[in-house]
């Protein structure tokens, strides 16, 4: 038997952080999803194109190779505002569905289980995960988290900016029609506003080790 984790939760959140910590810590292999649309978004744009066009999305979604993964400009904003448009289209999500359950499903030998990020692996990807966290935090402390990583990478950022690309993802995020950012509802709900980052994972460990 393997452990499936199920962790959603909007950007800047600490998501990213505690999945990879939990995976090393409990030997469990890590998925970041995200990363599947930042690449998917990432081709479209780079080639001059629309990422809300369906046709130029889907085909870029079946055209992504674990190379493409890889890049390092995918951490940044222009990548992440691309992924949050192809993330609407419904194709584009079905296209990357198969990889991202077969991942979950059978984890490279050796790993105990899973652990996969994401807007909707406890909803949609992962529906009977073993354990379901949504990691969360103010708006206004997840810019600023977002700001310090942009200012610690040379990247010059304005506060204002950040915060108002932070607001539109989101709203594009859980507005959407096609699976929707939202916590499942047997999801543990951890707000990370007021908590560093060693008590998100501590108390993530726990609960996973209650679960499981
Ligand atoms: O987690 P991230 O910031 O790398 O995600 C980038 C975008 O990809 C995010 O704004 C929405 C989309 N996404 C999604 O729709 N579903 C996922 N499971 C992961 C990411």
């Amino acid at each position: 038997m393997t452990i499936v984790v199920a962790i959603d939760g909007p950007a800047a959140a600490g998501k990213g952080t505690l999945a990879r910590r939990v995976a090393a810590d409990l030997n469990l292999a890590y998925l970041d999803t995200g990363l599947l649309y930042r690449a998917t978004g990432f081709a479209v744009v780079s080639q001059g194109g629309d990422p809300s066009d369906e046709n130029l999305a889907l085909s870029a979604a079946q055209k992504l190779t674990p190379a493409d993964l890889e890049n390092e400009k995918l951490r940044y904003d222009e990548a992440a505002q691309a992924a949050s448009k192809v993330a609407v289209i419904q194709a584009v999500r079905d296209e990357l569905l198969d990889f991202q359950r077969r991942f979950a499903e059978q984890p490279p030998v050796g790993k105990k289980g899973a652990v996969l990020d994401g807007r909707d692996i406890g909803t949609v990807v992962c529906p009977d995960a073993d354990v379901k966290l949504f990691v969360t935090a103010s708006t206004e402390v997840r810019a600023q988290r977002r700001l310090k990583e942009l200012q610690d990478r040379g990247l010059e950022a304005i506060y204002a900016q950040v915060l108002q690309d932070m607001k539109d993802r989101d709203a594009r995020d859980s507005q959407r029609a096609a699976a929707p950012l939202r916590a499942a509802d047997d999801a543990v709900i951890l707000d990370t506003s007021d908590l560093d980052i060693e008590e998100v994972i501590a108390q993530a460990k726990s609960i996973i080790t209650q679960k499981t």
